[in-house]
């Protein structure tokens, strides 16, 4: 199944760089070891964090090198936030926290309501300062979109300067419906996938990221 398609929607970007697609057809192979899922999830999104950072501003600083001075570029403003949209967006928020090690890292607790089968809050935590701070939500996988749209629902209500979404693999539908919520806030996927199923897994998708990553299956 090709999963090379291009956005249907506005404000979205297929990280498409060889070593991020290269690493996650590895990720979506069902033998994959719990171990090597990890690895790979955290090597991604150091990957994709990379390129969502890529017009962060900066700012200019006069500093000594051994041998001279100079006006060299700073990152500008507070330290992002890593919003991780619990449980799966632990295994990439550590992956970036590696070639971000000062961000600072919100957590967002959601469930699905059995009856309404909307996105209920249990936990919510992010730092203070929220104004001068730009956050990256962080959820593998954007299904129904349901929770992504509650998660940035919920960060706006604490004004950051910026946000934006980022997951590993994104169905046509979640897209449609963030969208909907959220047009003003872009979002970076390494894949489009084919469909969401009756059960709301992404096919051909990797399964349930969250068991994978915990071996909780
Ligand atoms: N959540 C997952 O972990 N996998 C899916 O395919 C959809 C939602």
């Amino acid at each position: 199944m090709d999963t090379q398609k291009p956005p249907a929607v506005s404000n979205v970007t297929r990280i498409d760089h060889p070593l991020v697609q290269h690493k996650l057809t590895l990720l979506r192979q069902k033998e994959r070891s719990t171990s090597s899922f990890r690895t790979l999830l955290a090597e991604i999104s150091m990957l994709l964090v990379y390129e969502v950072t890529r017009d962060l501003p900066l700012t200019y600083k006069e500093i000594e090198t051994p041998l001279a001075s100079m006006r060299a570029p700073l990152i500008d403003g507070k330290k992002v936030v890593l919003l991780n949209i619990l449980r799966a967006g632990t295994g990439m928020v550590e992956g970036m926290l590696r070639i971000l090690p000062s961000a600072r890292v919100g957590q967002i607790g959601l469930y699905r309501d059995p009856e309404t089968l909307g996105a209920v809050e249990y936990y919510f935590k992010v730092p203070g300062e929220m104004a001068d701070r730009d956050v990256i939500v962080v959820d593998p996988m954007l299904a129904t979109g349901n929770s992504a749209v509650a998660a940035v629902d919920r960060v706006k209500t604490a004004n950051p300067r910026s946000i934006k979404f980022v997951c590993l693999l994104a169905a046509p539908e979640g897209l449609l419906n963030f969208r909907e919520s959220h047009p003003d806030v872009p979002v970076y996927t390494a894949a489009i996938d084919d469909h969401l199923n009756d059960h709301g897994y992404i096919i051909p998708g990797l399964g349930d990221a969250g068991d994978r990553l915990f071996g909780t299956k």
